[in-house]
């Protein structure tokens, strides 16, 4: 089974996702500026793998200091580096508020010495991860039933006739440091022997869907079928699709979703056929301090991942691009919001 991160006890290991479905190659890093520049490069990707990196990042950026005062120079230099990586996920931001307090809280402490703020700050990583994969688990017997209702509202029952899934993007195990949050459901309906048919779309610019999805998944024995993103509305409307089910960078107050690029098109064609659309998110990706949609940071990314495929060009030398990585769905495209606590149905009122 592929495994997103991993710490050593003095690194982080990252698996390289920019090489995958290709080559399966960790790398270790031992510096918050290596933990920034893989955030930075997608080397590790998805919400809330991104906070948990970010965590361990912050450890790394602190673990040197020789005094108190060091540490706490460090730790606002670390978090201000690495809050810089990515705008749009808000598990960024939540993980390194975290370690902050919790270091903060310990500096405070009478009794504190650089290493019981940094046994503090490895302690809280290690929950951080461990939790991640507990809250992966939670959202998928959550969803599981909504998916399963929304087979059988269209004569499909998981056994004769497998339930079929669109997803887009990766908020799978390679998102996450447990079963994913999005592919939560499907593993843990693999699991029980419910027969489910997942339509991953590839997600341009950067395949998060044919290189990362549809290879976990096969790799976990489930039906995976792959489609370019312009193949959704012709597989929706040929009745193959029961439910959507995508993962989140980021949830409003309001319950609008930012999350990757092409989430927006999937959600008004479901509206359109009638379909389902949920969003799987761990309480982590809601920002309640984020009114609505429109006040959640967009990523806009370099234009050559626009104007080349994979290095080999294939627009104009010099074409202007507009590359966000993410877009808004609006909550009332959305039909529920599964969190690790329950189901949440938009409006937020
Ligand atoms: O640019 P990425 O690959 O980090 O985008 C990832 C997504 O959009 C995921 O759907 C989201 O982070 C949720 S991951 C559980």
């Amino acid at each position: 089974m592929l495994r997103t991160l991993e710490w050593t006890g003095s690194t982080l290991k990252l698996l390289d996702q920019t090489r995958l479905p290709n080559a399966v190659v960790d790398v270790e890093l031992s510096t918050a500026i290596e933990v920034h520049d893989a955030i930075r490069r997608l080397v590790v990707r998805g919400a809330p793998a991104i906070g948990v990196s970010a965590a361990y990042g912050m450890l790394l950026g602190i673990r040197d200091a020789r005094s108190l005062d060091e540490l706490r120079v460090t730790l606002t230099e670390t978090a201000d580096l690495l809050g810089s990586a990515r705008p749009t996920a808000v598990n960024l931001a939540w993980a390194i508020q975290r370690i902050s307090l919790v270091a903060q809280t310990e500096l405070r402490s009478a009794a504190a010495t650089v290493r019981s703020v940094l046994e503090r700050v490895e302690v809280e990583c290690a929950d951080m991860l461990r939790h991640d994969a507990e809250v992966c688990e939670a959202i998928g017997g959550h969803a599981l039933p909504l998916l399963l209702a929304a087979g059988v509202r269209r004569g499909r029952d998981g056994r004769d006739n497998p339930i079929g899934i669109l997803t887009h993007c990766n908020a799978g195990l390679l998102a996450t440091c447990g079963i994913g949050t999005a592919t939560a459901p499907i593993y843990l309906a693999h699991r029980r022997g419910i027969r489910l048919t997942v339509w991953a779309d590839e997600t341009r610019p950067l395949l998060q869907g044919a290189r990362l999805t549809a290879t976990e998944l096969h790799q976990g024995g489930i039906d995976v079928r792959l489609i370019c993103d312009d193949m959704a509305a012709s597989v929706m409307s040929r009745g193959l699709v029961d439910a959507v089910i995508v993962g989140t960078d980021r949830v409003a107050a309001n319950g609008d979703v930012a999350n990757k690029i092409g989430t927006l098109g999937v959600a008004i064609l479901a509206r359109h056929f009638q379909i389902p659309f949920l969003v799987a998110a761990p309480t982590s990706s809601i920002d309640l301090a984020c009114p609505s949609g429109r006040d959640i940071p967009i990523e806009q990314r370099a234009a050559d991942e626009v104007t080349r495929f994979r290095s080999v060009p294939i627009a104009m030398d010099g074409i202007a691009v507009d590359n966000p990585a993410f877009d808004v769905t609006p909550y009332d495209l959305v039909t529920a919001i599964v969190t690790e606590h329950g189901v949440w149905t938009p409006p937020a009122e």
